[in-house]
């Protein structure tokens, strides 16, 4: 990408108001996940871990690449990247999440990955450490994450330049419509309990980037080629346990935090009952996989 596009990058971020507030969106972000680590692990195999592996198979990893995965949590991408670059290969996971990262190292330790690294770190201020070849990355990959970064435009600019010359970049996203019915019915039970909770379910920042074509060009801007976008189809069926740890597990737990005990559970029973008043029977997951190759 050249000096030009990363200032013009800086400069959307800019017209779409956006202030230098990164490091305390991300210490926010970091308590909220915390927190949920246990349910945020329960939904691994339905949500995050789908998503995971087919990011890691659709950037087509070889032995030895060497892979940076921001926003990473607990793995769900970079443990198969990890599997996939093998002994020669590295992979640096990088969260704010210290649990989640936690719950990463001993998963690669029970599956015997000495080849990943979990760090605490924001993603928007993370430079390569010295064990990377050259201090520049193969493969860029962000899991669900990048929605999450305040500034996406100007912090994906700084990412590809941590990146070799020519370099691969994956990342999913919520394709437009997922998760509607349940995070709806989460505000609704939420705004009857606490008034004027601000429906913040959805980051405004995954409109730039939540239809094929809308996340092709967005890939686009940053020079991307080869661009590949595939719709990974993912409908869970819905059982009460589920819908919670999906509130818990997740940014929707934000609200929550400052609420006692008692308000909680009856957000939880108001939700659940919506859930059921609404037919809703299962969850749309389906998520955007997209990659492409970067030409510096
Ligand atoms: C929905 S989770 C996805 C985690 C993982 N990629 C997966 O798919 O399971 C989003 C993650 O982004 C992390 N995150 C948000 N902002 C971050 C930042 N600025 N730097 C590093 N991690 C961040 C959160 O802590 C959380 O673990």
């Amino acid at each position: 990408m050249s000096d030009s596009a990363r200032v013009a990058a800086r400069q959307s971020d800019e017209r779409a108001g956006v202030t230098d507030d990164s490091a305390s969106v991300a210490e926010q972000l970091a308590v909220v996940f915390d927190a949920g680590a246990r349910e945020f692990d329960r939904l691994t195999p339905t949500v995050w871990g789908p998503a995971g592996q087919a990011l890691a198979f659709q950037l087509r990893l070889r032995p030895g690449d060497t892979v940076l995965d921001v926003c990473a949590g607990a793995g769900a991408s970079a443990i198969p990247a990890a599997a996939a670059v093998g002994p020669t290969g590295l992979v640096h996971a990088v969260d704010v999440a210290d649990d989640l990262l936690e719950l990463g190292r001993v998963t690669a330790s029970d599956r015997a990955l000495r080849n990943i690294e979990f760090v605490r770190a924001d993603a928007t201020r993370w430079e390569p450490p010295s064990n990377v070849p050259g201090g520049r990355y193969d493969v860029l990959s962000c899991s669900y994450g990048i929605f999450f970064l305040p500034h996406p435009n100007h912090a994906t600019a700084r990412l590809l330049q941590l990146l070799r010359p020519v370099a691969r970049v994956g990342m999913t996203v919520w394709r437009r419509g997922a998760l509607e019915q349940v995070t709806r019915a989460y505000f609704d039970a939420v705004a009857r309990h606490v008034p004027d909770t601000p429906r913040a379910g959805r980051p405004s920042t995954l409109e730039l980037f939540d239809t094929p074509d809308a996340l092709r060009a967005w890939l686009s801007r940053f020079g991307a080629a080869s661009v590949e976008v595939n719709e990974l189809s993912n409908l869970i069926p819905l059982s009460p346990e589920f819908a919670w740890d999906l509130v818990l597990g997740s940014a929707l737990r934000a609200p929550l935090l400052p609420l006692g005990p008692d308000v909680v559970e009856a957000v939880r029973l108001e939700y659940l009952s919506l859930l059921t008043e609404r037919d809703v029977e299962v969850v749309d997951a389906s998520t955007l996989v997209a990659t492409a190759v970067v030409v510096r």
